[in-house]
Order: C-alpha cells, then structure tokens, then sequence
C-alpha cells in the first residue's frame, strides 16, 4: 500500500527546534516566557493587529470574547451554521444561546441576507460570530454594514484563515475580536494552541489576567473574578515561531494545490469552493461540491487507497446538540446542500505531485 496521503497535517521548517533549543537551555519550560512574548509580537507584525493574546487554543480565544462581551444566560448570539462546532461551544460555555446563519453560495460564508433576517426577529444579539471558512474571508464590508446598523459586536473566527486577506487586510483583524488556531492541522500549528486578536491595550489586560487564573495583585492569592488557566506554553510558542517563518511558504503550496484540482477537475461535474475576488484565500483545504456521484462513494474509493479526505463541516443547526436553536436561511438551505454534496481533498503542504496527481485519478475515475 502506498504511503497515506493526508488531509492536512503539522509540516515542521526546521527553525522550531532552536527556540524550543533556547527555552530548554534558559528553563523557560512554562505559560510564560520570551517566546510567547515574541510569538505574540510577531503574530501582530504578520497580520497587522495591534494586540495578540497566545492562549492554549483557538477554542479558549473565542470563549474570552465572548467573556469580553458579556454574553451570559439569556443572550443570543449569532454564529455561521456551516463551521465547526468550536465556533460556538463557548457561546453556550457562556450560558448564551446560539442562533445560526446560514451560508451564500458565492462564499460558503456568512449570508448576508440571512443575517439580516436573524436580525429583523432579534435585534439585540450580544455578539456576532463570523466564520471565516476553509481559507477564505467571508464578505465583511457587507456584514458589517448590518451589524454596526445594529451596533453589535463581531467575533471574526479565523482559525482556518490565517493567512488570508480581505481587501488587503488580514483576516483575524477585521471583527472586534479576532480568533486563530494553531491545531495540529492548521497551516500553521504549535501542536495545540490559539490566539486572540483585539484593538486594545485595556482589553488585553483584562483578558491575559482572566486566562492566567484571575489573580488579583495581591501578595496572597485572592480572586475578584473567574479565572481560568488558558496560556500558551513558551514551548508551543516556539514551535509557533519557527512554523510562521513557513506561513508565506505554506500559503503559497496550498494555493498551488487548489489550482492543480481546479484545473484537473476542469471536465468533470465537480465545483470547487467559489474564490471571491474581494480577497486573497490561504486555500487551507481545497474543496468542492460533486454532481451526479455520492461524494461517500469518491471519500471511500480515495480511502481504500490509503487517502484522507472528509465530508464538509455538518452544519451546527442540522447537529442533535444544537438541534433547538433558531436558524436563518439565505433563500433555500445554503449550507446543508454544501454539506450533502460536499468534500474536503487532501490538501497537505508535504504531499508531492504526484502523490496528488494519484489523488486526482482516484477521483475521476468515479465519474
Ligand atoms: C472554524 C474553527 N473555529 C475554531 C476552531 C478551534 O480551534 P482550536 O482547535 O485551536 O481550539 C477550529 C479548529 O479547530 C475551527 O476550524
């Protein structure tokens, strides 16, 4: 059997190991360190945030937003439907309820139409989470324009876009809060982590005291408010700095993979995810929507050969956990006719040419 083709999996530079090398050497083996700090500093220079926050994942970075924005029992929160269930778990950490917005077609992203309509029968969400899916930047000018008509706040989830830009700027700092993943299959990993991108110095504070136990500055230890323990470790840090030095590199082999399917699947009933001209995509996972064959029956024949691909996010208004909470539709259901025709391909920055060229034969040969 041929060697497994993955979906996407942790690609090592070969500069992690000298800051890991450095923290070993000066015992900054903690939640603190030069590394955080750095990995911190040189996520905002990247992206052009103005303050980062490295938590232990992306998960514990949209909880403290929301924790920012007070959402507790009894609020609502809006949040894309087609995404995946960390998006808002921790609305729900919160005591908030989530009402799901359904995707456009031209995205895959947050329909703008369907937000608006969440908004005409509840006007006053505590929050917004956007979802910034596969590597692409949802429409912003658009949902922004409904959302400060509104002046509710919006959480950008990009775990899966750094990377990506949206009219020139970054993804990650165009919500009031901005969320990345550094999860084992995200372009850029530090095995397990994330980060918080916000506008401010005060809300920076506030929140690193939070994911650090909430100590007050007390010499005992005294606690004024909930805290919980949610840093990044200055190992993982270091990993985090090594694989940024990779990020132009890993955009531009991502890129390269969506084109290379985009052009072999050319003369077959297949669409792959829509690019809107409004951005640049990071290309995270190529997908595509397929015609006329089961896409179970085209994930199991790259199976059997050794291949990974996965069904596209089951949306979180069609999950039994979330099966009671409200949901807006663009006109018909956007996400769920994605989600029943859609696939993941492999889209792993080590996989060779033609190890992807193996990939692409597999699947036309089940059409
Ligand atoms: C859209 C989205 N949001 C949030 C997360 C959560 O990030 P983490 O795994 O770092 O907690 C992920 C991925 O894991 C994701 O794909």
């Amino acid at each position: 059997m041929d060697e497994r083709i993955f979906l996407s999996t942790p690609h090592m530079c070969g500069k992690e190991m000298g800051y890991i090398e450095e923290a070993f050497q000066t015992n900054w083996i903690a939640p603190l360190g030069k590394n955080v700090t750095e990995f911190e500093n040189e996520i905002c220079q990247t992206t052009g945030a103005n303050y980062a926050i490295a938590m232990s994942a992306g998960t514990a970075a949209l909880h403290m937003a929301l924790r920012f924005l007070e959402v507790g029992p009894g609020d609502i929160v809006f949040c894309s439907s087609m995404t995946f269930a960390a998006s808002c778990n921790p609305i729900v950490y919160q005591g908030g309820t989530p009402v799901f917005i359904d995707s456009e077609p031209g995205s895959w992203n947050m329909s703008p139409k369907a937000l608006r309509k969440a908004f005409q029968k509840y006007p006053k969400p505590k929050a917004v989470v956007v979802v910034n899916l596969y590597g692409q930047s949802a429409d912003y000018d658009e949902i922004l324009s409904i959302t400060r008509e509104y002046g509710v706040p919006v959480v950008e989830d990009a775990a899966e876009s750094l990377g990506a830009t949206y009219k020139e700027q970054m993804t990650g700092t165009i919500g009031d809060f901005g969320v990345l993943s550094f999860n084992g299959n995200k372009i850029i990993t530090t095995s397990g982590g994330g980060m918080l991108l916000c506008k401010t110095e005060e809300e920076k504070a506030k929140i690193l005291k939070w994911i650090t136990q909430a100590r007050d500055p007390a010499r005992h230890y005294q606690h004024s408010e909930l805290g919980y323990n949610y840093r990044m470790s200055n190992i993982c840090a270091g990993i985090g700095r090594g694989q940024l030095t990779a990020l132009s590199d890993r955009v531009a082999k991502k890129t390269e993979i969506y084109h290379t399917y985009e052009q072999a699947f050319s003369d077959i009933d297949v669409t792959m995810m829509p690019v809107c001209d409004y951005g640049v995509p990071s290309f995270w996972l190529s997908c595509m929507t397929i015609k006329g064959v089961n896409p179970v029956s085209v994930m199991e024949a790259l199976e059997a050969q050794n291949i990974e691909s996965r069904p596209i996010w089951k949306p979180m208004h069609l999950q039994p956990y979330y099966s009671e909470c409200d949901y807006f539709m663009h006109d018909e259901d956007v996400s769920k006719s994605i989600f029943e025709t859609g696939i993941c391909l492999p889209s792993d920055t080590k996989m060779t040419k033609e190890q992807q060229n193996r990939v692409i034969e597999i699947i036309k040969a089940q059409f």
